[in-house]
């Protein structure tokens, strides 16, 4: 035996989700032939287990047609990729930010920004702090609710520096627009511009980010997860039935792209009237806790319909700083604190990761030849001869 039969063998080694083998990719090196004993290394570039097991077996399988007795293969494989933010893994393009809280809502109207808005504001007034980033590209309402609807962000470089009001620090695609402009958004682009948000706006070293999602369950929500590791879901709903049926989608999207879910906050639940402090019921109430325990989750604040919320909301003095006293304040003060704590447990237990929903095919490479062992391609490699996927 010697070393061109070696490599001849190991060219029927296929690299695991590729066409190609061990041997093209030039990653087999240092074959050392002694009688019917061989030895060699295997640089490969993923660090995936799955990789490097069914390499082993090929390799014995292989070898052994040809007569080798002994067979000595170090498999050398890259240190698995953990990007670490605080107790958070997998992947984070914004480091700086300890938790991202994603507030989402099967529809629009539900009052998924009025919720964000003031649970980012009861953070903050609890000590912590908070940014507030509206990702709702379509409705961008969060300027007009925290009041700087005229302020425009200053520009240092390529990074945007977020605008600040009732301690929060807030950033948002209406602030970057003209006033009543309308934008007609692509996947593409929405990919893109939920990236830019995260990785080109100078947040500060922040513990919670707050986000406002476009309603709905599409390509917004699934960058958004696939860039950082969210740590905590929230779903608005209201009580009718309808507005249900779309809250189970989005705890359903929770549950598939691995968000840790905070709860379910049910909004416009029943009445304050102003004039007696009378509460009654008006969309119904109470509808939202099976539903939530059905996801295992639960309800963490029943918010009333109350005047003084659309006023806070059109006027830009959120109730939370405006009205620290009343009902509705303290609801969304409870739901803060629930929130919060929800967030030390997730991070106790380990942190988020988003590590299970990244894409398994590398830039570049088209996901028809790749089986979901091979999580990272030999990059250098992949691009000579035949497809570029190394698709035969
Ligand atoms: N609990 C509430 N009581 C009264 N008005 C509310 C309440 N929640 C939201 N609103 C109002 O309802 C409208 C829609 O809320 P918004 O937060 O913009 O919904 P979404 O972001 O889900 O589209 C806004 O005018 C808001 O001020
Ligand atoms: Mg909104």
């Amino acid at each position: 035996m010697n070393n061109e039969q070696v490599l001849e063998a190991l060219k029927n080694v296929t690299y695991p989700g590729f066409t190609k083998d061990i041997v093209t990719f030039g990653f087999v090196k240092d074959v050392v032939v002694e009688g019917d004993s061989v030895s060699f290394l295997v640089d490969i570039t993923s660090s995936a287990d799955e990789v490097r097991q069914q390499l082993e077996a090929d390799i014995q399988k292989e070898l052994a047609k040809i007569g080798a007795t002994t067979i000595n293969a170090t498999i050398n494989q890259p240190k698995a990729p953990r990007e670490m933010s605080n107790s958070v893994s997998g992947k984070n393009i914004a480091p700086h930010v300890k938790n991202f809280v994603m507030v989402s809502s099967g529809k629009g109207g539900v009052g998924k920004s009025t919720t964000s808005v003031n649970l980012a504001i009861a953070m903050a007034m609890q000590g912590k702090k908070v940014g507030l980033l509206d990702a709702d590209i379509y409705g961008p309402n969060i300027p007009r609710m925290m009041g700087v609807a005229d302020q425009k962000p200053e520009i240092t470089g390529n990074k945007v520096l977020p605008l600040k009001a009732y301690g929060v620090e807030i950033m948002s695609m209406g602030s970057l627009m003209e006033p009543g402009q309308s934008l007609i958004w692509r996947g593409s682009m929405i990919m893109k511009a939920i990236e830019q948000f995260l990785r080109d706006i100078l947040w500060s070293e922040l513990d919670v980010l707050v986000i406002d999602m476009p309603p709905g369950t599409g390509d917004a929500q699934l960058t958004l997860a696939q860039s950082v590791p969210v740590t905590a879901g929230i779903t608005v709903t209201t009580p009718q039935e309808v507005s249900l049926d779309d809250s189970r989608r989005s705890l359903d999207m929770f549950q598939k792209l691995h968000i840790p879910t905070a709860g379910v906050i049910e909004n416009m639940s029943g009445f304050i009237c102003p004039s007696c402090d009378e509460e009654s019921d008006i969309f119904g109430m109470g509808t939202t806790e099976p539903v939530a325990k059905e996801y295992d989750t639960e309800l963490i604040a029943r918010i009333p319909i109350e005047p003084a919320i659309r006023i806070g909301g059109d006027t830009g003095m959120p109730v939370i700083y405006h009205q620290p006293d009343s009902e509705t304040s303290k609801r969304y003060q409870e739901a803060a604190s629930k929130l919060l704590a929800f967030i030390d447990k997730v991070n106790d237990e380990g942190g988020a990761d988003n590590q299970a929903i990244q894409p398994t095919t590398p830039p570049g490479v088209s996901a028809c030849s790749t089986g979901g062992a091979a999580a990272s391609a030999p990059k250098e490699h992949n691009h000579s001869g035949g497809g570029s996927c190394g698709c035969s």
